[in-house]
Parts: C-alpha cells; sequence; structure tokens
C-alpha cells in the first residue's frame, strides 16, 4: 500500500474545525445519504483486537423530541435539576443527535482503557466528518450520560458508557475562534 496524495484541503479543514454551538444549529440535518456518509467516517477508527467496542444510537425527529421530553421529566427529579435542565436544553435544536456508546470487552488482553480511547475517535470523526459533509457539530456529555435513568432511555446496557452525544446539523453561524494551546505549551522532543 502506497501512502495517500496530499489532501491540502482536508488539512485545511482539520486544522480550521471549530465546534457549533449547540444552540446555533438548525434544521437542515443530514440526509440519509449523508447519515450513511458519516457513519462509514465515524466507524473508520484505530480499534485495538478489531472488538469493535462502541456503538452508535441515531435520535432525530419523534424520537428525539420523546428522548428530551423524558430526559426532562427526569431532570426534574436531580439535586441539580436547574443545571440539568439547562444541560438538557443543548441537546433540543440539533436535529440528530449521535450518542456513541462505549461498548468494551472488559477482562480482554486489550486494555479497557485502549477500548475506550477507540470510542473518543468515533465521536472526533464524527465531529471531522460532519463538518467535511457541511455540517456544524458538538460533541458533549453532562448529566444524561452519567445517569443510569437517562442513559437507560437510550439502551445503555450495564457495563458500557456513554463517550457523549454528538450533536450535528447545519450551523448558523461558526463560532467565534477560541484561544487554544500553542504546541509549544505541550509538544517536547526525546532528546536523543
Ligand atoms: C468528552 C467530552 C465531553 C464534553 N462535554 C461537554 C459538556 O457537557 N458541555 C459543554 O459545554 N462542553 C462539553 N465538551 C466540550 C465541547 O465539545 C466544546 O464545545 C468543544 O471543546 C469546543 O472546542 P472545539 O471548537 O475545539 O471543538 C465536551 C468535550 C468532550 C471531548
Amino acid at each position: 500500500m502506497t501512502s495517500p496524495s496530499p489532501s491540502p484541503d482536508l488539512a485545511d479543514l482539520l486544522a480550521r474545525r471549530r465546534s457549533a454551538a449547540p444552540d446555533a444549529l438548525a434544521a437542515p440535518g443530514p440526509d440519509a445519504a449523508a447519515i450513511a456518509r458519516l457513519m462509514e467516517i465515524a466507524l473508520r477508527v484505530p480499534d485495538h483486537g478489531r472488538l469493535a467496542p462502541w456503538r452508535l444510537v441515531l435520535i432525530e425527529g419523534e424520537a428525539k423530541a420523546r428522548w428530551i421530553e423524558r430526559l426532562m421529566a427526569i431532570a426534574e427529579t436531580r439535586e441539580d435539576a436547574p443545571k440539568a435542565r439547562v444541560s438538557t436544553r443543548k441537546l433540543a435544536d440539533a436535529p440528530l443527535v449521535v450518542a456513541v456508546i462505549s461498548a468494551a470487552v472488559p477482562g480482554h488482553k486489550v486494555p479497557e482503557w485502549e477500548q475506550w480511547l477507540s470510542a473518543g475517535a468515533v465521536a472526533m470523526n464524527l465531529l471531522n466528518g460532519a463538518e467535511a459533509l457541511g455540517f456544524g457539530a458538538n460533541w458533549l456529555t453532562g448529566w444524561h450520560a452519567y445517569d443510569d435513568r437517562a442513559t437507560a432511555l437510550i439502551g445503555v446496557a450495564p457495563g458500557e458508557r456513554v463517550a457523549g452525544v454528538v450533536l450535528i446539523g447545519t450551523a448558523a453561524e461558526r463560532a467565534a475562534e477560541r484561544e487554544r494551546v500553542r504546541p509549544d505549551q505541550v509538544v517536547t522532543r526525546l532528546s536523543p
């Protein structure tokens, strides 16, 4: 296999990608063909041991409206209800929500940590893939990724974990650039 030819446009997209604010995401979301393409991109991640230790749940339309209603009902019962309410509202605007669930195989010779990292790569590919297809996206967790009653709504089984939900839609506006860590702050070179 030879190296791929350089793709300056792709490099530019990766270097400039920016998450969209959840409330800046609106319809139209990706159609069936775009979702299929996005899934192809999302699942093309390094995966030690070929365990496919992740799965995705697509949430849109009527199912999304019901999901948010049910989340809101659970949010109201929490001690941090005002905060949980705000965090749940962030899920409301994007036409497509993709829940990324880490389904790591415990006790396997491939450490669970490596399997969790692979789920993170799926979420990251969703962000980059959405941008490449002309959509905005944002990767969130929040209380609903950790509350068992909330995770049960999307079928998260015992032992599985929510790596996050990726909100996807048409970004009404590009988010302002945020301050970035400079390479010289975090990158060092091993001395001989
Ligand atoms: C695992 C994970 C969970 C996150 N959860 C939240 C969250 O619950 N709420 C939030 O405002 N941002 C959350 N973020 C950060 C958002 O994705 C944020 O918008 C993003 O870091 C913006 O930076 P970017 O433009 O470099 O992508 C989370 C990020 C990651 C990686």
